[in-house]
Formats: C-alpha cells, sequence, structure tokens
C-alpha cells in the first residue's frame, strides 16, 4: 500500500469537513456501491462543488485509495466502528485514508485516538507475515475468490507478483503514426511542447510520456501524428508480423487500437477488416481513422456472431486477430473498481463467449494464415484454456512459436517481463514497461 504525502494545508481542512458532512462520504459510498469506474461519479460530485485543481486530484487520489485498499482499510477500522451505521463505517475509512496518505494534522479529526490506533492496525495487516488465502486478500485487499485464483493456478510466488499493486506508473504510452511521423521527429516536437519523453527500447515506435498536460489536446495528437496505447498492446500487433499488401482480420476491433497499429504497419497498403458489435466503439474508430491518414482500414459493425457477412470472409484473411472481450485483470492496478466487479461467473461467462468468437474467427483465416488470441487478463481460464479448448476441436490449427528474428529477439529482450506457459503463450507482466498485463499466442491454421 503506498501512500501519497503532499501538504495542502487547506485543501486537507476542507477535505475532512467534506468528510464530516457527508458530502464526500456519500461520494464514497456511491463508488463502493455503483461498482463503475469511478470517473464520471468524481466528475459529477466536481461539477456541483467546483473546486480548485489540486482537491480535485487530492479528491481523487483518496477515492482511488480507498478502491485499491477497500478490504484492508474496513478490517482496521471495524474493532472502533462495529455495529455502527454503513455511513459512520465509511466516514472513519475515509478519514484513515486521509490520515495515511495526506500525513494529515491529527487536530483535524475528531476521534484522534482511534485514528493513530487504526494506522497501526493498518499498517499491521499490510505487514501480516502469514501468506494464506484470507490474510493475502486483506494484506492486498483482493477479494478471496481471487486470490485463491491466482494461488491455485499460478503458486505463491507470482500470486505475490500479481496481487502487488505498490507501484504503479505515472507513464503514458505513446504510438508515433508512422504513416505521418518518424518517432524522433515526434519526440523532439513533444519535448519543444515542455513535454517529457523517451523512446522505448524495444519497440521503436513506443513512446513513454511523463506529463500532467491533456495529451488528446496536443495539435499532434488532433492531427493524428501519435495514439495512445499501451506498450503491450504495441508488442501484439508487432507479434501479428504483419506484411505489407495482406488482408488482414482485426475480429474485436474495439475503438481501433490495433487496427490502426496494423494499418500503419502495412504502410497504407493492403487492407484491415475491423469488426465489432458495438457501434459506440466503431463510431470512436471512425473518428480515430479520420486522424491517421490510413486509406487500409474497414469498419465493420456486426450484429454478432451469426452475421451473414462472415461467411463472405471464409478462408479470406492471411492473419486474423482476436482481441476477445474479458475480465480486464491485467489493468487491476489502474482499474481497482474492477477486481470487485469480477466475479467468478462473469469469468465462466466470458470464458464461454472468448471459445465461441475464437471459433467464428478461425473461419476467417485462410489455409497456412495466422489467428492470434489476445487477451488484457491474466486468469488462466481466459488464456491458456481457451487455446486449450479451442485446439480440442481445431485440429487443423497448431501453435506457432513466435519465432520470426524480430519478435524472437524483442522476447528475449523482454525476457524479465514475460512469462511463456506450457503451449508457447506469452504473458507480459510488467508495470515498468506496460502499464496493463496482456496475453497473446499465435495459432497458424494448416495448409
Ligand atoms: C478487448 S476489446 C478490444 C480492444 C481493441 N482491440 C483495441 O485494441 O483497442 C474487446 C472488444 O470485443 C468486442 N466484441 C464482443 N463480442 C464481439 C463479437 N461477437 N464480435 C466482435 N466483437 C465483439 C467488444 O465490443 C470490445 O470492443
Amino acid at each position: 500500500m503506498t501512500s501519497v504525502t503532499v501538504v495542502f494545508p487547506r485543501e486537507i481542512k476542507n477535505i475532512v469537513v467534506d468528510i464530516q458532512t457527508g458530502r464526500l462520504t456519500k461520494l464514497a459510498l456511491q463508488v463502493l456501491v455503483d461498482g463503475n469506474e469511478p470517473s464520471g461519479l468524481l466528475r459529477d460530485y466536481f461539477s456541483k462543488k467546483r473546486p480548485g485543481k489540486t482537491y480535485r486530484k487530492i479528491v481523487a487520489g483518496l477515492i482511488f485509495f480507498l478502491l485499491r485498499n477497500k478490504k484492508a482499510l474496513f478490517l482496521a477500522v471495524s474493532p472502533d466502528l462495529k455495529g455502527l451505521g454503513c455511513e459512520t463505517v465509511i466516514r472513519g475509512v475515509l478519514e484513515l485514508t486521509v490520515f495515511r496518505t495526506l500525513s494529515a494534522d491529527l487536530s483535524l479529526f475528531s476521534r484522534n485516538a482511534n485514528i493513530v490506533k487504526q494506522d497501526l492496525q493498518l499498517k499491521k495487516i499490510e505487514n501480516s507475515p502469514l501468506q494464506t488465502t484470507k490474510s493475502l486478500s486483506f494484506s492486498k485487499s483482493y477479494p478471496k475468490w481471487i486470490v485463491s485464483y491466482f494461488l491455485l493456478n499460478d503458486g505463491l510466488k507470482r500470486t505475490l507478483q500479481l496481487l502487488d499493486d505498490s507501484f504503479r506508473p505515472n507513464y503514458i504510452c505513446l504510438r508515433a503514426n508512422s504513416i505521418k511521423i518518424k518517432c524522433p521527429t515526434l519526440i523532439k516536437k513533444l519535448r519543444e511542447k515542455g513535454i517529457e519523453c523517451s523512446s522505448s527500447n524495444n519497440i521503436p515506435d513506443c513512446i513513454y510520456v511523463r506529463t500532467e498536460k491533456k495529451i488528446s489536446e496536443l495539435s499532434l495528437f488532433k492531427s493524428g501524428e501519435f495514439e495512445i496505447q499501451d506498450f503491450g498492446s504495441q508488442l501484439i500487433v508487432k507479434a501479428l508480423n504483419v506484411k505489407k499488401h495482406s488482408t488482414i482480420v482485426d475480429f474485436c476491433a474495439g475503438a481501433g487500437g490495433k487496427s490502426l497499429a496494423i494499418g500503419s504497419l502495412m504502410r497504407n497498403t493492403g487492407v484491415v477488416y475491423s469488426f465489432d458489435i458495438s457501434k459506440n466503439k466503431i463510431d470512436k474508430l471512425k473518428i480515430r481513422l479520420a486522424r491517421s491518414g490510413l486509406k487500409n482500414i474497414y469498419p465493420v459493425l456486426l450484429s454478432g456472431l451469426n452475421d451473414k457477412r462472415l461467411n463472405g470472409f471464409h478462408l479470406k484473411a492471411s492473419k486474423v486477430l482476436v482481441d476477445a472481450p474479458c475480465t480486464c485483470s491485467g489493468t487491476f492496478r489502474h482499474n481497482p473498481h474492477l477486481k470487485w466487479k469480477v466475479s467468478n461467473m462473469l469469468l465462466k461467462e466470458l470464458t464461454k463467449r472468448q471459445g465461441e468468437i475464437l471459433e467464428k474467427a478461425s473461419y476467417l483465416c485462410s489455409q497456412g494464415g495466422t489467428l492470434m488470441y489476445a487477451t488484457c487478463s491474466l486468469f488462466k481460464d481466459e488464456n491458456e484454456r481457451v487455446i486449450e479448448n479451442f485446439l480440442k476441436s481445431n485440429t487443423e490449427f497448431f501453435v506457432q512459436p513466435l519465432d520470426n528474428s524480430y519478435v524472437k529477439n524483442l522476447l528475449e529482450e523482454l525476457k524479465e517481463s514475460v512469462f511463456i506457459d506450457k503451449l508457447g503463450g506469452v504473458t507480459l507482466f510488467d508495470p515498468r514497461i506496460s502499464k496493463y498485463g496482456f496475453y497473446f499466442i499465435n495459432l497458424t491454421k494448416k495448409c
């Protein structure tokens, strides 16, 4: 559990008052009950209150801290607040969060003796030497079922890595759009605008940026010189190893992050069909496409897996990418609300859906072509097991080792950051280079 130490006495005082008068407590309650990404609720809260930038930043930090450390915080306050109403407990949890993360002055809190005791209790929970499912669930603040899942499937050492979110990268990853600009030129232009950035050691067009500025407001973004895309997502596209003039299907294209990267790598030749069932996502893809300068992307809004138009693509694509809908467990570090939202039942539903999508997408793959499966999940059920099941009933496919020299070298360079499973699937999990964790595997259809 990391804490942010900021010293803004006026804002902290205001925040404590907002907790005690119930305003912030209500927001925290909504965030915990709602279970969705908290930015919408934070936006509503700020639009009513209209606070300054510092207040906003601190409150957003408190809410994310609360979501990340919910279990440990509630356990720490529970002996003092047992039997009291929900609002009182949440107020207690928020006060403890303020005390812990903002080094707030004790005199601000009415129950200051309790806060010191609770903070000690919190430290004890965080540093619990026990590594049982129960103790890890409290010390790392994860639902018990996720801890048991990782322990069972990944062993203790890896579970500890997967649950540890003490390091949260403060960078944004960009992809230079090589159709419009060379990476060194983009870096130079970003630096001229006072933006701290550096190129990735592993992927030539990938740039790490550290800035407080809103990157999407830069004219360089509006004119399509770069896209915001995480390292792992760019790595998946590199591993697809597309060739100019080919026909590619991006079956779950979403808002087109990977489609655009593929189109750019193909230097505006060939064709990329970008399928999705979400109109909202396809509309967003069209906006990004207009910025990109690419002419080789064709967005297609599908009605579902039985969309008749899919028949026309039978055996047509030399590469099919299935970036399947998943629990997004590789993004928990940044989206802590998701760890409370995902359930074992949802995992089962998604696993079934992933199998169905992969099966359908495989029809589009040409003989000798590549079918790449990817997720941003760290759950084996959504990765390795989907592939095992698929291979059982689709014997014309086999796992293609990622052995073209470029990708092989890349994976060698990344050996500290990736884990290769027994099938040959790659899990990337290293927040130092990729904000999110990803899984991908390449299958080939026999000729
Ligand atoms: C992980 S997201 C894709 C992200 C995207 N590839 C990117 O790089 O930005 C999964 C996508 O699958 C789409 N999806 C779900 N079911 C689908 C189906 N049956 N056919 C096509 N797309 C589907 C969802 O709408 C969602 O946009």
